[in-house]
């Protein structure tokens, strides 16, 4: 059977030229035969997630993006602004694969027992780059689903899955007991309602527009406030004072909402004796995504117990305990098609990912229209 593994496997490159300019191309690259505790996966389905995108497109202007065809196929050239270009110069020439989880079929496999018995199953998997053909991975990258899984079904198990979780984990071992979250009609946000539904923890959760509202509703969601809403402060105040909510996780990560949000938690938590500093309760928001690309902006009117910084998975994965891992991995398999089920707009071929319409809907990061690359698919 692994006599018929490729040598070399086609793959979806992000490169910043020295001149500014972004291009994205299919490059093929060896593919490294497995190695004992190795898998070889034939990639089904692998998710165009914000963080892809963010990498991928590296803050080019789209609308001035054209299209050319070379010896190896589609290539897309966009021009970068010079704001966003001045912290890239370290990506100058290097072409970088993309594609952080995905899932696929298990065709060849290395020496070891346990890789053995993965052959002709569904696996799915954590890290670039899963735009390919094919991966090389080892087992420990894997999870192993049941024979008639479809991998689209599960090619988004890793990231949001994780990411939900880890925040329900964070709110625990910081002590605190509900959180807010901001974006929330994202996919992500919509496991986040049925995981808080499930596990009894209290959420606000914030969007732009009524039938958001209306999607997280119908999830079982029983605080939400809409951002655009001439009462948003007031019904945002009055959420975290009915869910004593003095954590959020803000994937706006730009403009005014962070500090709003420490905002209505001081004015919800309300110290019955005034005091110049305001109230002693720790109030905490982690950013965790750049959907907003404006500077972060405040008032300061939430005394001097709050606490604003970054929160990103793979860092906290790192630093969690083997035993705390397996449980969440374990929950993540156990509800794949349930709580972790992701939903997407439509599937594309590693071609149609260099379409510039099909790029450019990408790129809006508007609920409901998130791609599935199917690198199989001609
Ligand atoms: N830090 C980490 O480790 C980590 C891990 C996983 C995910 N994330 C982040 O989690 C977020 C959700 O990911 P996902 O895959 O679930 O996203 P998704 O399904 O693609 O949904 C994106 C959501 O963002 C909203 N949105 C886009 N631009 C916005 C803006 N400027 N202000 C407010 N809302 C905006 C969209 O709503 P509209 O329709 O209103 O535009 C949509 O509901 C992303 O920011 C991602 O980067 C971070």
């Amino acid at each position: 059977m692994n006599d018929d593994i490729p040598q070399s496997t086609r793959q979806l490159t992000s490169l910043i030229t020295a001149e500014g300019l972004l291009e994205l191309a299919l490059a093929q690259a060896p593919l490294p035969a497995p190695g004992p505790d190795e898998i070889v996966v034939r990639v089904e389905a692998a998710p165009l997630n914000p963080s892809d995108l963010n990498l991928m497109l590296a803050g080019a202007d789209l609308g001035l993006a054209r299209s050319e065809v070379t010896d190896e196929g589609y290539k897309v050239i966009a021009p970068i602004p010079q704001a966003a270009f001045s912290g890239l110069t370290g990506r100058i020439g290097l072409p970088i694969a993309i594609g952080n989880e995905g899932a696929g079929r298990v065709i060849a496999v290395g020496s070891s027992k346990a890789a053995k018995e993965l052959l002709g199953a569904t696996v799915a998997a954590r890290g670039a780059p899963m735009y390919s053909e094919y991966r090389t991975l080892n087992i420990d990258q894997c999870l192993t689903l049941p024979p008639e899984t479809s991998a689209a079904a599960v090619a988004s198990c890793f990231v949001n899955p994780l990411t939900a979780l880890g925040m329900i984990e964070t709110m625990r071992a910081q002590n605190h007991s509900a959180l807010v979250h901001t974006a929330a009609a994202s996919n992500l946000g919509q496991m986040l309602v049925k995981i808080c539904a499930s596990d009894g923890v209290p959420l606000v959760n914030i969007v732009r527009r009524h039938d958001q509202a209306e999607l997280l509703r119908s999830l079982g969601a029983k605080h939400v406030c809409i951002s655009s809403a001439e009462s948003f402060m007031a019904d945002l105040t009055e959420a975290i004072r009915a869910t004593k909510a003095t954590l959020a996780f803000d994937a706006t990560g730009g403009g005014m909402l962070a500090g709003q949000i420490l905002s209505s938690m001081e004015q919800a938590i309300a110290p019955s004796n005034f005091s110049r500093y305001g109230s002693t309760v720790h109030k905490q928001v982690y950013i965790y995504g750049s959907l907003d690309p404006t500077p972060i902006s405040f008032s300061r009117n939430f005394g001097m117990a709050w606490g604003m910084g970054g929160w990103y998975l793979t860092t906290y994965l790192e630093r969690l305990d083997a035993a705390t891992l397996q449980r969440l991995r374990a929950r993540v398999a156990s509800e794949v098609t349930t709580t972790f089920a992701s939903s997407y707009a439509k599937e594309i071929s590693l071609n149609e990912a260099l379409d510039l319409d099909t790029i450019r809907t990408c790129a809006r990061l508007a609920t409901g229209e998130k791609f599935l690359i199917n690198p199989a698919k001609r």
